[in-house]
């Protein structure tokens, strides 16, 4: 028994497909069948931690234990998303912001003096987007006083929203973020041989973690968004999978607003709703 739970436990081709499904049908990610050994790589881990011995019993379990299956669900997700994010990834967006967007809300709060803005990062990761957002505004903000800024941050994999919602980070990710904004913006913390870098509450405070499946919709929020952030997620959905995405977004966007998708991902041929400003950035149409 012992050798079973340290060699690698194959996955055949019926199991394979009932995985795949069910995936499908609980995040959207489409996996094809060359995946199958990603798969059996990814979940290798969660049969030994159960104790199984093999994919069979695995999906029969599935199948037949009703508790096991809403527990492992969780366990299923959290091991085949792909979380690669960095701080300023893809930069280009959040120069758009500084220099573009948040002007914008400037001018417009001069008209209807409503000094507030409401982001979305509506597949946030480990958290280095929404903090990269967030530090994006308090620059941009930091002599304006009166703006009420807040991000709603969301993924569906509770493990990278719990070390978003901690906020340390290794040294050798904090390579993109500028000495002086990593001063600013984040506490050294050391034990002599490593260090990490903590969050500090101004930045934190700005952004509210929520666990949220972009499957699950209507999205149910108490204001709507002046941006929506969804950068390097669609590429996993099917084409009806983003088609329905981005028409749910319409109804959280308010009237104008923005939408960021990831530099290898496009509206076109997906939504007709939206105006292509560049640099995958759209604008909900009136
Ligand atoms: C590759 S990361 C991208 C992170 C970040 N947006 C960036 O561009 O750096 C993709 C994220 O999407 C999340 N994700 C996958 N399927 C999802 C779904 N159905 N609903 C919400 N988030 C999902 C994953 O958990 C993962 O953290």
């Amino acid at each position: 028994m012992a050798e079973l739970f340290t060699g690698i436990i194959n996955i055949e081709d019926k199991e394979f497909n009932y995985l795949k499904d069910l995936i499908y049908q609980q995040t959207g990610i489409a996996l094809a069948s060359h995946k199958k050994i990603m798969l059996q790589s990814r979940l290798n881990v969660r049969l030994r931690t159960n104790q199984i011995p093999n994919f069979v019993e695995y999906v029969k379990k599935l199948q037949t234990d009703k508790s096991f299956f809403e527990k492992e669900v969780l366990e299923i997700i959290n091991r085949v998303t792909t979380n690669k994010t960095d701080f300023y990834r893809e930069n280009h967006h959040f120069e758009y912001l500084k220099n573009t967007f948040l002007p914008k809300m400037e001018e417009l709060a001069k008209n209807n003096f409503k000094k507030k803005i409401r982001i979305w990062c509506s597949a946030a990761s480990t958290g280095e987007e929404p903090y990269t957002i967030a530090i994006t505004l308090l620059e941009y903000f930091t002599d304006k006083p009166g703006w009420d800024l807040k991000i709603i941050a969301t993924d569906i994999d509770t493990n990278v929203l719990a070390t978003a919602e901690k906020g340390s980070y290794k040294e050798d990710r904090m390579s993109p973020v500028k000495p002086e904004l990593k001063n600013k913006y984040f506490l050294t913390v050391s034990d002599g041989k490593t260090k990490e870098f903590q969050v500090k509450p101004i930045l934190k405070g700005l952004i509210e973690f929520k666990k949220l499946n972009l499957l699950e919709s209507p999205y149910l929020f108490k204001e709507q968004f002046d941006l929506i952030f969804c950068r390097n997620v669609i590429i996993y959905f099917d084409k009806p999978t983003q088609t329905k995405i981005f028409y749910e977004f319409e109804k959280v966007l308010s009237k104008d607003g923005i939408l960021i998708i990831g530099h290898s991902e496009t509206l076109f041929g997906i939504s007709e709703s939206y105006k292509f400003l560049g640099q995958t950035v759209y604008q909900k149409k009136s």
